[in-house]
């Protein structure tokens, strides 16, 4: 018997496979259920007891032998196959990744959140689905005040009352609730507005909310903070407040910069006037303090609040607001160097 299996392992390991048919054949015949390895095996009862070892042994051998070929000759786990093929050559340049970009509504966003974080300005968040009081009640916008509708808004429920934030200014009256004077923050943030889609409007944008609350808080510093801002952001530092009416500040003024007039395109985006409006602003009406529990005869603050879009597409002179939420990677690989 032990002479029958030493016959079966030198057969199996001259063994060399013509093609993947014959390994298949070679597998079946000495692996199979009807193989020579399961009849060796059931043949073991039968041996005597002190030949039993060395019966044993053989098979093994020859079931290693049979797994060793099968393993040679299997066509992809052979490394050597593998580096024959050469899109698996291990030793190929790797492709470079492509970076991605910036979106340019973020590359502002973070300018302008850097030029108010150098003068102390933290940064407060808050939610997109907000509830009547903090969008508009206690920014002086009392239910039926004709103001409500210079801001056509997304009602989401009446009873809890929620709606989609029309402007950043509801970050103010949240913050104000949770922290004492003196304050001194922005907000940035998504606000929603029910407004057709064209080129100069869109259904949602982006804002970014000033709010500085302390003592003796005056419009001179409201000023000043704002000549600041437009020196940094936009190289330019002439500016001028025309008088103007938001609920939530008493007075309120509309903010523009003198751009100048030095080319076609700035004779086109100022109407020929060389004055461009970027931002709305005022002192935060009393009321306002009151509703979040500041006194304010303690305290007084300014507040301000503009829209990302309308700067960035000032400074990359971009005509179509859509363009900025199409996501065309033509149009966005163009702030590679913004970064
Ligand atoms: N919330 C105003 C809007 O969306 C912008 C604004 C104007 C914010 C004046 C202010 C402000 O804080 O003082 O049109």
């Amino acid at each position: 018997m032990i002479s029958e299996i030493d016959n079966k392992i030198k057969e199996a390991s001259q063994f060399k496979p013509k093609d993947l048919k014959e390994l298949e054949k070679f597998r079946i015949e000495f692996l199979g259920k009807k193989g020579h390895v399961t009849y060796f095996f059931s043949q073991f009862k039968k041996i005597k007891e002190n030949e039993k070892k060395e019966y044993g042994k053989a098979i093994n051998d020859l079931k290693k032998i049979t797994l060793q070929k099968l393993e040679e000759f299997k066509p992809k786990t052979n490394p050597e196959n593998k580096l024959k093929n050469k899109a698996e050559d291990l030793t190929r340049p790797v492709s470079a990744l492509e970076l991605g970009v910036r979106h340019p509504i973020s590359i502002i966003r973070d300018k302008i959140i850097d030029i108010f974080y150098k003068i102390g300005f933290n940064i407060s968040e808050g939610p997109e689905i907000e509830d009547d009081w903090h969008n508009f009640t206690a920014l002086n916008l009392p239910e039926y005040h004709p103001a409500r509708d210079m801001q056509d808004t997304f009602f989401i429920n009446k009873d809890p009352d929620l709606l989609l934030r029309t402007h950043t200014s509801s970050v103010q009256i949240r913050h104000m609730e949770n922290n004492n004077p003196p304050i001194r923050t922005i907000s940035p943030g998504r606000v929603y507005r029910n407004e057709d889609i064209s080129a100069r409007s869109h259904c949602f944008f982006h804002q970014i909310e000033g709010l500085y609350i302390d003592k003796k808080v005056s419009f001179a510093d409201l000023k000043q903070t704002l000549i600041y801002f437009t020196k940094e952001l936009f190289g330019k530092s002439k500016i001028r407040l025309r008088p103007s009416y938001f609920p939530f500040t008493e007075p309120s003024a509309e903010v523009d910069i003198y751009w100048g007039l030095n080319s076609e395109t700035d004779h086109r985006i100022t109407k020929g006037t060389g004055w461009l409006e970027i931002m709305g602003c005022g002192m935060v009406d009393p009321n306002v303090l009151e509703n979040c529990k500041i006194d304010s005869k303690e305290f007084s603050g300014f507040a301000f609040g503009m829209g990302i879009e309308r700067i960035t597409m000032l400074l990359y002179q971009i005509e179509d607001i859509r363009i900025l939420y199409e996501n065309d990677s033509r149009f966005l690989s163009q702030f590679k160097k913004s970064i």
